[in-house]
């Protein structure tokens, strides 16, 4: 850890020192009557004493063509395999298991983003029909087989999940890329899985545009290529089946409309691959403190357990609800909770096309309304939206939320308040899931059904996770400390990524080694995993999140690296050194400003800072775009040459900037705050 990192964490954990406590909320008893999960010696199953064979119990709610021979296999730590031996099919859990009785239920409602377009509601049996003839498609067009690797890049549709399940049931393992980003960020994820199969869409709706998304993958194809990993076949399915919605050239023996297609494989049914329990599932890319986003593994027994048992007890998901989560499946919420979790619980899932306040903030209560979704699932940023375009319009509209859940970043308790009373309209119960990429499914959530809800506090470790916070000496600091350290899991759990795709050591650096007691121990009690979060721990046991440690900004719940920000400004020829600063935002939670200074020679003007920005917008997305571009003549520096992002920090915000006389330029330090103001 760098003095500047510990300076950062001590001020946080002033911060929760002086955080108030918030009064607890109860589950009515007309939830709790009906609730998946009310029986609290389960947290008694799940303790430490009775790892890992509590887990058997996740295990048991999907089906399996083979038992496990060895619940937890440490042999290999930290790489953990869950359920060892057994042999199952996600694509199998998800689907055809639900055939005999609920063949005619909805699995997927998708809604468009124009509201004159109708909504589709495709049943079990032709997301069986639709699932089946996809992935003939892939095994005997693309030549797809177990193990191979796929990136998806595509945006919120029907289309996606089914691209997703088809994959499964042949154990071609997933890399969705989400639908935003941009062409550089698609190639580094194709190169990085060697992905010589892209599937993608040809357009979508967002905020009332219809989006070429085709020519961006284009692009994707030529960078990855010139990066040594050639796409043979690109998959493309239609926003509007027959039509083609992009400018785009058909680039022969490479392109292939999936419609047109699919009618050479009509009525074909593909048998599920029986995978192995520790076979990958898919892979999700995420950000961290270098460059390089990370893949993130997932495996396919231990996964798929994990997030049913989630969507059961901790999302309430029963087969008779309509559940709604407004995430991206282009992020591991959408995979774990709009795809795989509900799918495997036989509910019906909304997949919402477009912008949840297109054309006006009605929208997503007329959603609601319209089909009658009962759960729903959403992130702080989208709530501070809803709230400030529309803070009146759910009480005009009439649909009635049974639980509701807030994930992705920390929710401030004066909006979960406007949530509870607002959204909720004071009936729901709200989990306040913490969790990762990484992780699979949740870590931190109170049990809806059993215990009351604490605004702002993700509660404590869900049955069968066990936090605990620990100080930069690997001291334990214990609940009601009010102090903040490193939120760390102590225990092993089956949804925990597996390893970072082709790279273990950066797996183990990453998660493990900052906290491992014994590099060569077999004993998971010596591996704690590292989240990565700061947290404070109340007397209650209840954890508040504060953010992150490292060198990610949390921009609209979507983890950015600093340093993929900064490289992408790094590409412009003018600039000579970058540094990026979470800013807060009334929104979006943190929004990323950037200090660049220009190499000799070359002088500031706006022009240069567009430039900048477009860079980052092309090589990562919109989402990454920079609040504003600060020319400075210098950067504040130690002496030992590091830029101190601190104090670009405190200025950005109006902070204090603390003492700067250390510095080996103090003097710059006034000139850049005259800038910003
Ligand atoms: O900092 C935490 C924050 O989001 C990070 C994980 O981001 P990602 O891998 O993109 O996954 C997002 C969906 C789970 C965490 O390290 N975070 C996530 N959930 C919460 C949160 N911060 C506070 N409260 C939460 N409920």
């Amino acid at each position: 850890m760098t003095k500047e990192k510990q300076v950062i964490e001590t001020s946080e954990a002033q911060i929760a020192v002086h955080w108030q406590e918030e009064e607890y909320f109860h589950p009515s008893p007309t939830f709790i009557g009906q609730a998946n999960l009310t029986d609290e010696s389960v947290f008694e199953r799940f303790s430490l004493d009775n790892f890992p064979d509590y887990y058997t119990e996740y295990a048991e709610l999907l089906t399996w063509y083979k038992y496990w021979d060895e619940v937890f296999d440490a042999s290999d730590a930290p790489c953990w395999k869950w359920f060892k031996g057994g042999l199952l099919n996600a694509s199998y859990n998800c689907i055809d298991r639900h055939l005999k009785k609920n063949k005619n239920k909805t699995a997927i409602h998708f809604v468009p983003e124009l509201e004159t377009e109708p909504i589709q509601h495709i049943t079990y049996q032709e997301l069986y029909v639709r699932v089946n003839e996809f992935a003939a498609l892939l095994r005997d067009y693309a030549q797809l087989k177990r193990g191979d690797r796929a990136t998806i890049h595509m945006p919120m549709s029907a289309e996606l999940a089914i691209s997703m399940l088809a994959c499964a049931r042949l154990g071609v393992i997933h890399s969705v890329v989400f639908g935003g980003f941009s062409a550089s960020a698609c190639a580094d994820r194709v190169v990085d899985s060697n992905s010589r199969v892209l599937i993608t869409m040809d357009a979508y709706y967002r905020a009332g545009k219809l989006l070429d998304h085709k020519i961006v993958d284009d692009e994707a194809c030529q960078i990855s290529a010139e990066q040594g990993q050639k796409i043979d076949k690109m998959l493309i399915w239609q926003r509007y089946q027959g039509k083609i919605s992009t400018k785009g050239p058909l680039i022969e023996g490479r392109d292939c409309i999936i419609n047109q297609k699919l009618k050479h494989y009509y009525g074909k049914r593909i048998e599920p691959e029986k995978m192995l329990s520790e076979e990958p599932l898919f892979l999700m890319y995420t950000s961290g403190t270098t460059g390089k986003p990370k893949g993130c593994q997932h495996g396919t027994g231990g996964y798929l357990s994990y997030v049913t048992a989630m969507s059961k007890y901790i999302q309430d998901i029963h087969p008779e609800d309509v559940y709604w989560c407004m995430a991206d499946i282009g992020w591991i919420t959408g995979h774990s909770f709009i795809v795989y979790g509900p799918l495997a619980l036989c509910a019906s899932t909304v997949i919402y096309e477009g912008v949840p306040t297109y054309p006006d903030a009605g929208r997503c209560w007329r959603i609601a309304q319209d089909l009658d979704v009962n759960i729903f699932h959403t992130a702080p940023t989208a709530i501070r939206a809803l709230r400030k375009v529309g803070p009146d319009e759910p009480a005009k509209y009439n649909y009635n939320f049974k639980h509701m859940t807030t994930v992705g970043e920390p929710i401030e308790p004066e909006v979960w308040k406007w949530y509870q009373k607002e959204v909720g309209k004071g009936k729901a119960v709200i989990v306040d899931t913490w969790w990762q990429t990484e992780t699979g499914g949740f870590l931190c959530s109170t049990v809806p059904g059993i215990s009351p809800m604490k605004p702002g506090s993700a509660g404590r470790g869900v049955p069968g996770i066990h936090p605990v916070i620990y100080d930069e000496d690997g001291n334990v600091l214990p609940p009601g400390s009010g102090k903040a350290g490193n939120i760390c899991i102590k225990n092993p759990w089956p949804g925990a990524l597996q390893t970072v795709w082709g790279n273990r050591k950066r797996f183990v650096d990453t998660y493990y080694a900052r906290y491992c007691k014994n590099p060569d121990s077999k004993d998971w009690r010596d591996w704690p995993y590292l989240a990565g979060d700061a947290a404070v721990e109340a007397a209650d046991g209840y954890f508040r999140i504060l953010g992150r440690i490292d060198d990610v900004i949390n921009v609209s719940g979507h983890r950015l690296g600093t340093k993929e920000i900064e490289s992408a400004a790094l590409t412009v020829l003018e600039v000579a050194e970058a540094a990026v600063v979470p800013v807060a935002h009334e929104i979006k939670g943190k929004e990323p400003d950037l200090y660049v200074a220009l190499k000799p020679g070359f002088q500031a003007s706006d022009e240069i800072a567009q430039r900048i920005n477009d860079a980052i917008c092309n090589q990562i997305g919109k989402i990454a775009k920079c609040r504003k571009v600060w020319i400075v003549p210098d950067m504040p520096k130690t002496r030992s040459g590091k830029i101190m992002r601190r104090v670009l920090g405190a200025i950005s915000n109006h902070g204090d900037v603390g003492n700067v006389m250390t510095l080996a330029n103090p003097e710059i330090v006034e000139e850049i705050k005259k800038m910003v103001g």
